[in-house]
């Protein structure tokens, strides 16, 4: 798919490998271990089935290796050592077996195949309590068993949100496979496409299996728009769809993106309209992710802004600092205004006050935020504004005081549109921010 900028990974890889050892140093001395030992992770079976769910390889691994699809494999790290690759590659006919190990990274690592997922024992460090052990329970070996010390990982966590020059790149790439299903679904959307055959569309586009998708894709036509998390990929297209609510990630060696975007049809006028309105306010959030920049501060300026959208478009009578106080604009944007992103879609540290475990807590009353960090360079997190028309959110607030506040034959109107959201991801550096996203889309 997408050329990979191999020259660049691997340029890039050993001032990676250098930051991520020195993490993994100062991690063990947390956690007064000598090894740091991380399993890759082994596939999840389905109850009372011969089948296994698809093998979504351990963070931690990925964090040192690009191997998405080595299962039964092991790191060995000790501090001052070369980092030793255990490598799963099993004598088996039933299934395509692990390739042997290659690429830009290969000559940092010792390397030792194994035939069996039993035969790891004997390449991993004698004496398992003086291991940080990482991984699921499942991959547990005689007396080798995940422990996964919180002093360990408190540490590694709180690192994680900041991601290498390699790292970036490799976002940068799942960017650019995120961006070609967007551009092959919003066509098929122009096109009359059912919501399933939009999906379809996506993955081709993109190149990458279901199961490869960083999050399960969000395809949303009209008020299927106002469910948040809505997966159910209608087979059949309404006969005219006004809108469209698009939430899909491309993936590049374990590295996601997650993107966003809210089409109106053109006869939807009016509501393309809060599309423009909610997309200018998410330039600005974006333009504020900078240095010192308090993320929950971020996420409440958000619903001060986004009040003022709803105010100006008509939807309500009061000011926007009425309809933050009074709930109101909980009610039209009830979820995080966005979360660090990286090898996991919802990348791990959103929370962390420092190394130690300490966290910092959500504000009162915003319980779905997943960043209360303060940003600082080599952060990524999303900036995801949105503006939903949710039932049972709706029929809530008509029961309080605030429902005097709202325009409800407007709201009412716009039911029928089910919702908008625009995401962007966005990096922190010294200076101005880099949207990953709309550079991705300007290269498309
Ligand atoms: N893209 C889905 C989410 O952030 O929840
Ligand atoms: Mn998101």
């Amino acid at each position: 798919m997408t050329a990979a900028p191999q020259d660049n990974l691997s340029a890039l890889y050993p001032a990676h490998l250098a930051e991520i050892r020195k993490r993994s140093d100062d991690a063990l001395a947390a956690a007064h271990r000598d090894h740091l030992v991380i399993a890759s992770g082994r596939p999840h079976g389905w109850f009372l089935d011969d089948q296994d769910y698809p093998f979504k390889a351990n963070p931690h691994f990925l964090h040192w290796l690009p191997l998405t699809d080595a299962p039964g494999s092991w790191i060995v790290y000790t501090p001052g050592a070369r980092p030793k690759l255990v490598f799963l590659q099993p004598h088996d006919y039933w299934h395509v077996v692990p390739a042997a190990p290659a690429g830009y990274w290969v000559e940092h690592f010792d390397i030792v195949t194994i035939r069996t997922p039993e035969q790891a024992r004997a390449h991993l460090p004698g004496d398992p309590g003086r291991c940080a052990i990482v991984g699921e329970t499942n991959v547990a070996l005689a007396g080798f068993v995940p422990d996964n010390p919180a002093a360990l990982l408190n540490v590694l966590h709180y690192r994680r949100a900041f991601k290498t020059p390699y790292e970036i790149t490799m976002m940068r790439v799942a960017s650019k496979v995120g961006v070609h299903g967007h551009r092959a679904a919003e066509k098929a959307f122009r096109d009359g496409a059912s919501e399933f055959d939009i999906h379809c569309e996506y993955l081709k586009a993109t190149r990458l299996a279901e199961h490869q998708l960083p999050y399960g894709n969000i395809i949303a036509l009209d008020q299927h728009g106002a469910v948040l998390h809505y997966m159910h990929l209608d087979r059949n297209p309404p006969a005219q769809a006004r809108s469209f609510l698009i939430d899909a990630g491309g993936q590049f060696h374990g590295y996601a993106s997650d993107i966003t975007r809210t089409y109106a049809s053109p006869d939807a006028g009016e509501f393309q309209a809060l599309i423009d309105g909610v997309e200018k306010a998410q330039q600005g959030f974006c333009a504020k992710v900078r240095v010192g920049q308090s993320y929950p501060g971020l996420h409440l300026h958000a619903h001060h802004v986004l009040m003022d959208v709803l105010r100006e478009q008509g939807f309500i009578t009061c000011s926007a600092e009425a309809a933050v106080a009074n709930g109101i604009s909980g009610t039209f944007f009830p979820h995080g205004l966005g979360h660090l992103i990286g090898l996991q879609v919802h990348d791990v540290g959103g929370f962390a006050r420092d190394e130690r475990g300490g966290v910092i807590p959500k504000p009162d009353g915003h319980p779905y935020l997943r960043l209360t960090r303060t940003l600082e360079p080599g952060m990524v997190t999303t900036v995801e504004p949105g503006i939903y028309f949710i039932d049972t959110l709706l029929d809530a607030l008509k029961t309080r005081p605030a429902a005097k506040d709202v325009v409800w034959p407007k709201v009412e109107a716009f039911r029928q549109y089910g919702g908008i959201r625009i995401e962007d991801d966005v990096l922190c550096t010294e200076g101005e921010p880099v949207n990953l996203t709309r550079e991705a889309f300007a290269a498309a």
